[in-house]
């Protein structure tokens, strides 16, 4: 894949919602890369590449969207639920990386490479079929407009460099 960290953190979307599905679509190919690439240099990349934006989209969900969804939508349980489900996959890619960066073996890796693919599917599942129609449906116009200015404007504070060479 030949994305760069710029196109691969870009806005696309009319709506707060369709930013959000459309970022799922670019960490539902990378979680699929993660559990087919076999050698190292390809994992490390999708592994950067991932970490970059499940970053940007997670915070994005979890200051805005997630409140929305509680505070719009009146769905305590529900948005306490997502936050729960984003912390257990964040376990799952820190224990990854740090496999990679250790040289882990690799059937292990590709093990909780498809332990993180399922659960981060299963909580976008929860997104797109549950919490996000429920939310469109209980907002209202201007309430809509606003949370949708605030993700663009959330997404646009972030700037990504490359990290310093190890010493
Ligand atoms: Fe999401």
């Amino acid at each position: 894949m030949t994305t760069t960290k710029t196109n691969l953190l870009e806005v696309r979307g009319n709506s707060a919602v369709e930013i959000l599905i459309n970022d799922h679509k670019t960490i539902k190919k990378l979680l699929s890369d993660l559990t087919k690439d076999t050698d190292a240099k390809s994992l490390t990349r999708t592994m950067e590449d991932l970490k970059a934006i499940l970053t940007v989209h997670n915070a994005t969900e979890e200051n805005l969207v997630y409140p929305a969804i509680r505070t719009i939508g009146r769905k305590k349980a529900e948005s306490s639920h997502l936050y729960h489900e984003t912390a257990e996959a964040d376990v799952l890619v820190f224990q990854l990386d740090t496999m990679l960066k250790e040289g882990g073996d690799s059937d292990t890796f590709r093990e909780k490479a498809i332990a993180l693919r399922d659960a981060v599917l299963e909580h976008i599942e929860d997104e797109e079929t549950s919490a996000f129609p429920h939310l469109q449906e209980k907002a209202e116009p201007d309430q809509d407009a606003t949370l949708t200015q605030a993700v663009r404007e959330f997404r646009g504070s972030f700037r990504f460099e490359a990290a310093p060479a190890a010493r």
